[in-house]
């Protein structure tokens, strides 16, 4: 298995182009499924999860084409995917492709919708939580679904179509938001959602659809209405800039000390976090180009942060706003409301020297002078950017294991560094 070794003490200069977003590529791929004609999707990161969810598409008889190198194109550059699902072959998703990743449950929206029918595995358990299906499942219901639970599968039956409905979240959920919306888009008649996910991927996906020719208003707010249609057909869309990268390597430069500019990064993404980083010692100011972060001189500062939803500070970002904190000049407490066991990377970041104090969902970080440089372990995917964001601040060499999940969701996180001065490299397993 790959490791990443860091040797901590560099400042970060330069420029760090951000990818698409990991959050709207998924569900965007997914809403392919809709359509038997062609979705064309510019600025798609390379990712295992994207990797992945082609061959979960694939095994519904979806083709992907990636398309081809452009004049001038870098590394950098997203890459096209050309998506086709003219013919489903089958609408059976396996457990051992849903298990993998969990967003891959969300193809059942688009299977009962277009095909009347689909069986797809539960997702199973999860390093930060339960995660349970059941408000999803709850809004195919709302829309006419006959469910079934059979084998660790819901299967999911609408012979004759879905149908409009109302749709109420009792909580916020950004996975139960996308499945409603896809499926309201081919549902006979009207859909209204209330206390919908407001998520900026949630307005990239709607954005997408109504492209594709759906008629959905107030994506990016609580209350979405959707006029059903009866069939979809092919686009072209740009996936919006990935704000948890951004918010990643603002962390980082924090951490670190320097000025780097985050290009193609869009501040009205991630204001929450900004705002965090602004009263954490960072300076940042919004360009053309993207967004500049830079800390020279100033100490961190303790912040209190409690994740939420979004407009809030996002739960994808607290592991590694800890790691920033453990540095900072007193006492930060972090609470953690969405997922009941997001906070794996406690016991590493200790490791490194860190004093962090667990209450039920809240942590107190008392900072500390200096971290020192340790083996340590990832255990899902932003808790291991968490890791890397300390030991670029830590005294000597700090090894993290298992970054397979790092390659979940960060594309090539070890040369964007190190492009900046990092002194970070991957040793291969
Ligand atoms: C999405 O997960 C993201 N994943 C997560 O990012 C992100 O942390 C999360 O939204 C919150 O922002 C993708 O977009 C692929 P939820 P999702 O449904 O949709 C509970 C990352 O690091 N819930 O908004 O699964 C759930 O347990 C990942 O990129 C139910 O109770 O999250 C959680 O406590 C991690 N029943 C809360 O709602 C349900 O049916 C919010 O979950 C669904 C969710």
């Amino acid at each position: 298995m790959d490791r990443i070794r860091v040797t901590g003490g560099r400042r970060l200069h330069g420029t760090i182009p951000i990818s698409g977003a990991k959050n709207a590529t998924l569900p965007l791929m997914i809403a392919s499924l809709l359509t038997e004609e062609t979705l064309v999707l510019d600025n798609v990161p390379r990712l295992a999860d994207v990797g992945q969810l082609q061959r979960i598409l694939g095994n519904h008889g979806v083709d992907v084409m990636v398309g081809g190198k452009r004049p001038g194109e870098t590394p950098y550059d997203g890459q096209t995917l050309h998506i086709s699902a003219a013919r489903i072959v089958d609408t059976t998703a396996p457990y051992d492709l849903v298990s993998k990743m969990r967003a891959s449950f969300w193809v059942i929206a688009p299977l009962v919708a277009r095909m009347g029918q689909a069986r797809v595995s539960m997702p199973g358990g999860c390093a930060i939580g339960t995660r349970p299906v059941d408000l999803l499942i709850m809004a195919l219901d709302r829309l006419g679904a006959h469910i079934e639970i059979d084998g660790g599968y819901v299967i999911a039956r609408a012979k004759n179509g879905l149908r409009g409905g109302e749709i109420k979240f009792p909580k916020v959920t950004v996975g139960g938001t996308h499945t409603a919306i896809m499926a309201a888009s081919l549902a006979r008649g009207t859909t209204v959602i209330e206390n919908a996910a407001r998520e900026p991927e949630v307005k990239d996906v709607a954005d997408c659809l109504n492209r594709m020719g759906a008629k959905i208003s107030g994506a990016g707010t609580s209350r979405i209405v959707i006029e059903g249609v009866s069939r979809l057909s092919g686009a072209r869309h740009r996936v919006l800039p990935d704000r948890i990268e951004t918010g990643t390597y603002a962390m980082a430069v924090a951490m670190a000390g320097g000025d780097v500019l985050l290009e193609n990064a869009r501040a009205d993404l991630l204001q929450a976090g900004l705002d965090v980083l602004v009263a954490a010692g960072a300076e940042i100011s919004a360009t053309n180009a993207g967004i500049r972060v830079a800390r020279n001189g100033a100490g961190i500062s303790p912040v209190e942060v409690a994740t939420a939803p979004f407009p809030g500070f996002p739960t994808d970002l607290q592991a590694q706003l800890m790691a920033l904190m453990t540095c900072a000049k007193g006492t930060s407490h972090i609470t953690e409301t969405i997922f009941e066991n997001r906070f794996m990377h406690v016991q590493e970041l200790v490791r490194l020297g860190a004093h962090i104090r667990l209450d039920g969902e809240c942590a107190t970080i008392e900072g500390v002078g200096k971290l020192t440089g340790a083996p340590v372990m990832a255990t899902d995917l932003r808790a291991s950017v968490s890791l890397v964001i300390a030991a670029l601040a830590a005294e000597g060499e700090t090894m993290v294991n298992r970054v397979y999940h790092l390659d979940r969701g960060f594309e090539r996180l070890e040369d964007k560094l190190s492009a900046c001065g990092a002194a970070i490299e991957r040793i291969a397993g």
